[in-house]
């Protein structure tokens, strides 16, 4: 249903619509809890047993602060667990901050840790020993090297943060109830901007993905702008490329005839130089000597933790965008489901439905994400005003993809979503199914331009205009099926402050009173109970305080109590968060503390988180005796 036509059919707008219907729903959720409290009193005079059972979260809520540390719940430690620049690998130097170099640094711990995971060891439940699989989103040379000069970068400069770049794997363990790292383990493993890695899949070997120093196009140097992740049911990691147009430049070179210009402007490659200047030092990242280089980035890349020989494959099957995250479901016939965001005002929702279902073999999985169906989502409202959806498939060949190969619609998916009718998002950043409901998480962080001059207007999804605090969605797939071709939707929060009237918040009809002030929700995960627990990116700008981790219920009578558990160090988002498989440990990535900051001079340095003397992403790991969030 079109815009239009629900304002004809109700004579409302969609804002007015969510709002009544949000409304009514918290007066519905009060009057239920009303006649269950009434019973609960005249029939049983004791505490429900049930209600014990759902309220799993009972730590005492922090405030939003300006600190510059690691601030976690009362009870609870925090450590630092890992930091950029230690050693991992054997011959790995000691970190020597004045004294950098590309060798070194392909060694060590790299730059502004991501997405976390944490694969057992020993057994498949162990939560005392496993490989921590941490991705480096991307690089902050000011705050790298003393000397660094933005417009001139030192060759040795851009090559220590392309080897600061990609991933890390490394052998954790709790030994005397403190978790440490373990140097030169048989699993530790970097993978940088220069790493060999395979392209698989349909798009694998197209005209578009051969550049100069691969003539196949089947091979890649390196992955770049790893955000979010995801891990399969077989034990491998997915990493997402995300914002990887930045280390590209020159898009004016191409002429206007040529059709690969328009495909790198929809991904936003720079016209001229790239901020980063990489392009003056290696040609494969300047578009007028390697035009196209940029093409063989933006994949889900799958890496298997437990093999250090593994070489990464880029999934081409699950399209090209710039990736936040990749969360794999098992649908009822054990095919599997990736549910992946397109980080970009605007931008689409998608999932992969594969063809094959799983197997019991594990190797036989190592193919499953070569062959499926892509999908973008669509949200409509029914004359209910409720929210349903439908999952659009991309089928080259037919309807408005007639004349595209299904290559060229997996390598330009935003060219091709675009013309399905798909909606455009407040940027879609981490999406998560819950283990226990069934029921898929859609986190918008924000959209400073929604309904501003020559940019969409609010829809029924995206129903704040200007959204600067972010919002989550709630999906049910039909029959509960994760491959399911319909499902219907809710908004389950409006972040904001819930003491400010202007910022609307909306917290799944919680009482506000008792809510802490949250925004920019970036990733979230699940713990076993099916509890939400939520990272944010951006409260610095919106709030004026620090990003933080915040936990609510999505089910039972405290739904969408939404609580402050930890705070971050000045000018740091929490990139993202895993528990050990017990519940007992939450390692959480701390990145880009003192953003912001012009350059190390000591007047303007803003964060010397962790130790004191200069910022250092690092990895924390939150522990108390007991399970996180009790
Ligand atoms: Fe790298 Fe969309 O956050
Ligand atoms: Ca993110
Ligand atoms: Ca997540």
């Amino acid at each position: 249903m079109s815009t239009k036509s629900v304002r004809e059919s109700t004579g409302h707008t969609f804002q007015e619509i969510v709002d009544r219907k949000i409304a009514r729903r918290a007066f519905l959720k009060g009057a239920i809890a009303l006649s269950v409290v009434s019973l609960a009193s005249s029939l049983l005079q004791r505490p429900s047993a049930d209600g014990a059972e759902i309220d799993q979260l009972r730590f005492h809520p922090i405030s939003l602060n300006n600190e510059d540390t690691v601030l976690a719940a009362p009870g609870y430690s925090s450590d630092v667990l890992i930091r950029w620049g230690d050693p991992l690998l054997p011959g790995a130097p000691d970190f020597d901050f004045a004294n950098q170099t590309a060798a070194a640094q392909a060694t060590q711990f790299g730059y502004n840790c991501d997405f976390v995971h944490f694969f057992p060891l020993g057994s498949k439940d162990s939560a005392k020993r496993g490989i921590l699989a941490v991705n480096h989103e991307y690089t902050n040379p000011e705050l790298m090297f003393a000397d660094y000069n933005p417009k001139v970068p030192t060759k040795n400069q851009v090559d220590v943060q392309l080897a600061a770049h990609g991933l890390a794997f490394v052998e954790v363990e709790l030994s005397g109830g403190k978790w440490r790292w373990v140097r030169n383990s048989r699993y530790n493993r970097r993978l940088t901007g220069e790493s060999e890695m395979a392209l698989h899949g349909p798009a694998a070997g197209h005209e578009l993905l051969k550049s100069s120093h691969d003539p196949t196009g089947k091979k890649v140097r390196g992955t770049l702008n790893n955000c979010g992740g995801g891990v399969t049911p077989w034990g491998t990691l997915l990493t997402a490329e995300e914002n990887f147009n930045q280390y590209f430049a020159n898009r004016n070179s191409l002429s206007d005839s040529d059709p690969r210009k328009a495909m790198h402007a929809r991904y936003g490659i720079p016209a001229s130089n790239s901020e980063r200047r990489w392009e003056t030092h290696h040609s494969r990242f300047d578009l007028a000597k390697d035009p196209n280089e940029a093409f063989r980035f933006g994949w889900i890349v799958e890496v298997d933790p437990y093999n250090p020989k593994f070489t990464p494959r880029k999934r081409t099957a699950l399209g090209r965008m710039k990736h936040e995250a990749a969360t794999i479901v098992v649908a009822p016939d054990r095919r599997v489901v990736a549910y992946t965001g397109d980080d970009e005002r605007f931008d689409f929702v998608y999932k992969f439905v594969s063809k094959r279902s799983m197997s019991q073999r594990r190797e036989d999985n190592f193919s499953l994400l070569d062959d499926g169906t892509l999908y973008v989502a669509k949200f409509d409202v029914d004359d209910g005003g409720n929210g349903v959806g439908r999952w659009i498939p991309l089928v080259a060949g037919q309807g408005p993809l007639a004349g595209w190969s299904e290559a060229m619609m997996l390598i330009n998916t935003r060219g091709a979503a675009d013309l399905v009718g798909a909606t455009k998002m407040d940027r879609p950043e981490d999406i998560e199914a819950n283990p226990i409901t069934g029921k898929v998480y859609v986190v918008c962080t924000n959209n400073s331009l929604r309904g501003t001059p020559g940019h969409p207007g609010t829809d029924p999804a995206n129903s704040v205009a200007r959204n600067a605090h972010g919002h989550i969605i709630e999906i049910t797939e039909s029959n509960g099926n994760h491959a399911a071709r319909e499902f219907k939707w809710d908004i389950f929060m409006r972040c904001g402050d819930p003491a400010r009237a202007e910022h609307n918040s909306y917290f799944a009809g919680c009482d506000k009173e008792k809510i802490s002030p949250v925004s920019c929700p970036d990733n979230i995960i699940f713990d076993r109970k099916g509890n939400l627990w939520i990272a944010t990116d951006g409260q610095p700008n919106s709030l004026k305080k620090n990003d933080g981790i915040y936990a609510a219920p999505v089910q039972g009578p405290d739904r969408g109590y939404v609580r402050q558990f930890l705070s971050a160090p000045v000018g740091a988002e929490v990139a993202s968060l895993v528990m050990t498989p017990d519940d007992r440990t939450l390692f959480a990535a701390i990145q880009h503390p003192g953003e912001g900051s012009k350059n190390l001079e000591s007047a303007n340095l803003t964060s010397r988180w962790p130790d004191g003397d200069f910022p250092r992403p690092s990895v924390v790991a939150v522990t108390k005796a007991d399970v996180i969030g009790t």
